[in-house]
């Protein structure tokens, strides 16, 4: 089944002198149940595509749907609800919210969308796994970057929704910690049928990833 398709979608920055095309008719498509790899340098254009995968950014050209749906066909809150409902996001900046604390961060998940989140059950493992038991009762400020990090990818996997979009989810964590990440996102693809993309530049997470595609000054490749 189909989750994201987008066909000759372009965007541009700027105007005149400062124009910048930072993606070229891309072509993309991604079924549910699959772990997604976009990879390039620093500048490619990843968190362009990503955004705009998620609704966050417009393209200058091309289409767009997701779970079938169109952006353009939807209103501002038709769109808020897809965004809400089916897709989550672990963006660059961690985006935690500095006055609450990590158990407090999901909380808010809780009373922004309470219905369809993780089960206990199921958010245990994943709090286990990525280590953040000792850290919920602690405020971001006071963690280090690739404790934030993890806390962010438990945050957007609590939602439980059927597309994520992380966006160098790994850059702040070591090794082994970065490659726990892929095998839960790959353990996450595979057994509840989502979508999941990451957008890097590291090359080590390739292995991981069902399909794997590479972007360069702004031009998408499928590699396989
Ligand atoms: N808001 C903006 N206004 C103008 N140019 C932008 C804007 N955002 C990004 N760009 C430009 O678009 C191109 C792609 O940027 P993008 O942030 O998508 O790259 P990236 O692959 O995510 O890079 P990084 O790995 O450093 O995060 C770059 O040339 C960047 O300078
Ligand atoms: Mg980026």
């Amino acid at each position: 089944m189909v989750a994201i398709m987008m066909k000759h979608v372009t965007k541009t920055y700027g105007h005149d002198l400062s124009k910048v095309q930072a993606l070229q008719d891309i072509d993309f498509q991604a079924d549910f149940g699959q772990l997604i790899g976009v990879v390039g340098p620093s500048g490619s254009g990843k968190s362009t595509f990503l955004e705009i995968v998620g609704g966050l950014l417009t393209p200058t050209s091309g289409t767009i749907k997701i779970d079938n749906q169109s952006y353009q066909d939807l209103s501002a809150s038709q769109r808020e609800n897809l965004r809400l409902n089916k897709i989550g996001f672990v963006l660059q900046a961690y985006n935690l919210v500095p006055y609450l604390t990590i158990s407090e961060q999901f909380e808010l998940v809780k009373h922004v969308k309470k219905t369809a989140n993780m089960t206990a059950n199921e958010f245990q493992q994943v709090i286990q796994r990525l280590q953040i038991d000792p850290l919920l009762d602690k405020y971001p400020e006071t963690l280090s970057g690739g404790q934030q990090q993890r806390a962010a990818i438990a945050r957007a996997l609590f939602a439980n929704p059927q597309i994520i979009l992380a966006d160098e989810p790994t850059a702040a964590l070591d090794t082994k910690r970065a490659f726990e990440v892929m095998e839960i996102f790959r353990d996450l693809a595979h057994s509840t049928k989502k979508t999941i993309i990451v957008v890097t530049h590291d090359t080590r997470l390739e292995k991981y990833v069902d399909q794997l595609y590479n972007i360069n000054d702004g031009k998408m490749e499928f590699v396989q």
